[in-house]
């Protein structure tokens, strides 16, 4: 799947996202090494805990059995498009290349784009490798 295919449909899979509390929707479409893509969108509840959309990506796509992402672009409707938070970025880490390699796409309805890869947002990462664990196939 292309990048603008990736794109379109995170924006699509943001009009999924429950958050009445702070009316923020983001879309997310996380793209595996295998080639299928995962949705997800932010969740909230009452007593303001959030489920990060790209939380419900990355545990969807894990539950199916990937291991390695290539791709995440995520949407908002604000001027400038978002990244991930940091947790999030602590999150794709689990299951990029080991280099960080992990391309993530931010864009608004707009049509605004940018692109960074994971490296660049987070240039120092602890990741499965500090515990000396090859995660790439593991159950
Ligand atoms: N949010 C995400 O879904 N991903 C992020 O990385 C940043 C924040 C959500 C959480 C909450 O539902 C809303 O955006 C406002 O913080
Ligand atoms: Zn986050």
């Amino acid at each position: 799947m292309n990048d603008n295919l990736l794109i379109e449909r995170a924006k699509s899979n943001r009009r999924m996202a429950y958050a009445p509390y702070s009316e923020y929707l983001v879309g997310v479409a996380l793209l595996a090494e295998s080639g299928k893509a995962y949705d997800g969108a932010n969740m909230e509840n009452c007593i303001h805990r959030c489920t990060h959309a790209e939380r419900v990506a990355i545990d969807q796509a894990v539950f199916h059995g990937e291991r390695r992402f290539s791709v995440i672009a995520v949407v908002t409707d604000s001027p400038e498009p978002a990244f991930p938070c940091g947790q999030c970025l602590q999150d794709l880490t689990e299951f990029d290349d080991g280099k960080g390699n992990l391309k993530i796409i931010a864009a608004n309805l707009e049509g605004v784009v940018r692109e960074s890869l994971l490296k660049e947002l987070l240039p120092v990462r602890f990741g499965p490798a500090n515990l000396g664990v090859d995660n790439s196939q593991t159950g």
